[in-house]
């Protein structure tokens, strides 16, 4: 619908999806290098570590108990890493 700013949530076909750029009211300048600094980790995290939940951790939590108070604070992930 044009003009309705809300119009592109009739769009989504997975709710599941949790993209943290998205969230709150203003937009994040620091994305870009966010991300960069994010694969990075990545890489590295899993180059060098073997990794999994810890007991009783599915995933949920992080996007589940998040609060938005102009900061954005994600919910707990608790996670084990062994350094190979
Ligand atoms: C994984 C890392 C990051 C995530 C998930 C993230 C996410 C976000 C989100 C969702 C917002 C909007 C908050 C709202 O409207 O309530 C935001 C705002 C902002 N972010 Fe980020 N951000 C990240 C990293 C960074 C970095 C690295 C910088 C700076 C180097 C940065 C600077 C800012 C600033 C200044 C704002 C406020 C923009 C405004 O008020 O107009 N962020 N961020």
């Amino acid at each position: 619908m044009a003009g309705d700013p809300y119009f592109l949530t009739d769009l989504i076909v997975d709710c599941g999806v949790f993209y943290l750029f998205l969230e709150g009211t203003y937009s994040c300048p620091g994305k870009r290098l966010a991300l960069m600094t994010a694969k990075m980790v990545l890489v590295y995290t899993v180059y060098y570590y073997d990794f999994s939940f810890t007991l009783g951790e599915d995933g949920t939590a992080i996007s589940r108990d998040k609060c938005d108070k102009v900061i954005l604070y994600a919910g707990p992930l608790k996670c084990s890493f062994q350094k190979l």
